[in-house]
């Protein structure tokens, strides 16, 4: 008998935390390398927020709090869900987790049996199909073509769902490729999802705050209020308020799925720490001004990343919409042979070659489901993405 778990089996590791554990290895061997993998900004918590926290340990709320969130933490999120979205929440409709990453977790868990489906969208955030897995249920992928911006039509949403299918999870902008769908595009899915009562919506809005230029951002129970009783809305403080450390996420949706995903959450971590809690109460009721002043630093550096990669050959970078990732193709490497000798078969052996004979550090695309592209997180210095550019382009002009 196995002593892991037949459920552990069906799970890969992270191809994420494999290249970053690769970069780790080169730069320990004293190799000059620049990773371009993180998944966080580079910007520290604002001290508002490091203050409350402070504060909030000399006060000594240092103790258990209620498991899915504090009262006062509920009503905030409540307020920041009427302020930024319209959307009406009562605290017992609110859950607060460890991250948004627990969030999303204690839904599947609470709700998949073996056999239902979930729907995703790709190219994907690595973590939804293994929590998928984890909690029983399958996934089922719709790619988003890069010619239709990486993102999915109705129809292939429509032809996607099954009398099987549980949940569509719905991730705008999007983690790996910045993608963002207006209100008329989101609109158009949600015509679809009207249509079939069964399915419920999880919608990611982790990277809401992080936009540019004048796209604005939309989410499916606002865009379309005939979901609002099937939708759980899932935000959270790590990327807006450069808070990943801190750890708290949060959803509002249905109260029964929401008291559902309390139960899970009381037989794991129970309530995510108390202090970051109360940070993350300044963060959604504290001045919002630092965000556009991010963003500014984020859109220039977006533009120049996207410059400087289209300028590399063999490379197509369209410019996305949000987060702080671009996913450029390299179709027009394919075939081509490195100065080493290794022959670009796909995206992978790209990435792996690029770290290898120029040190720079990027997730290439088959780990987030769509060739042949990789991720570049531009959340990190402006120097550093020059010279990283830079190298990606004497790496292109190497080929042969
Ligand atoms: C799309 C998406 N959702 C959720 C998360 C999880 O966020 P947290 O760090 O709050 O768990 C991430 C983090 O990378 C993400 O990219």
């Amino acid at each position: 008998m196995s002593f892991l778990s037949a459920t552990l089996a069906r799970v890969k590791p992270s191809p994420t935390i494999a290249v970053s554990t690769k970069a780790r290895e080169l730069k320990a061997a004293g190799k000059d390398v620049i990773g371009l993998g993180a998944g966080e900004p580079d910007f520290d918590t604002p001290q508002n927020i490091k203050d409350a926290a402070k504060a909030a340990i000399d006060r000594g709320e240092t103790k258990y709090t209620a498991v899915d969130g504090l009262p006062e933490l509920k009503k905030a999120i409540c307020a920041k869900f009427k302020r930024d979205n319209g959307l009406d929440y009562e605290p017992a409709q609110v859950s607060v987790g460890a991250g948004g990453k627990q969030i999303l977790y204690n839904a599947l868990m609470a709700t998949l049996n073996p056999g239902d489906e979930v729907i995703i969208p790709a190219p994907y955030w690595v973590s939804y199909p293994d929590m998928v897995l984890l909690a029983g249920g399958e996934p089922v992928f719709v790619e988003g073509r890069m010619e239709d911006g990486f993102r999915i039509t109705p129809e292939a949403l429509e032809a996607a769902i099954t009398p099987k299918t549980k949940w569509f999870i719905f991730n705008s902008p999007s983690n790996p490729t910045g993608a963002g769908y207006t209100r008329a595009q989101l609109k158009a899915l949600t015509d679809v999802l009207m249509k079939h009562p069964h399915v419920h919506i999880m919608s990611d809005d982790m990277y809401e705050k992080l936009t540019y230029g004048d796209f604005e951002f939309c989410t499916p129970a606002e865009v379309e209020p005939g979901l609002y009783d099937r939708t759980l809305t899932c935000n959270g403080v790590s990327k807006a308020y450069a808070m990943t450390g801190w750890r708290i996420g949060y959803a509002a949706g249905p109260a029964p799925l929401i008291k559902a995903m309390g139960k899970i959450q009381s037989q794991s971590t129970s309530n995510p720490s108390s202090i970051a809690q109360w940070a993350a109460l300044e963060a959604l009721n504290g001045p919002q001004d630092f965000i556009s002043e991010n963003n500014a630093v984020f859109q220039r550096r977006r533009d120049m990343v996207v410059e400087m990669l289209n300028q590399a050959e063999g490379i197509d970078c369209p410019v996305p919409e949000g987060a702080f990732y671009v996913y450029p193709s390299i179709a027009g490497c394919i075939g081509k042979t490195t100065p080493a000798g290794v022959k670009i078969e796909n995206d992978e052996v790209f990435a792996t070659a690029l770290l290898e004979e120029k040190g720079v550090a990027v997730v290439f695309g088959a780990a987030f489901g769509l060739s042949p592209n990789f991720r570049v997180s531009y959340a990190t210095s402006d120097e550093a993405l020059k010279e990283a550019c830079t190298r990606i382009q004497d790496f292109c002009a190497s080929l042969s």
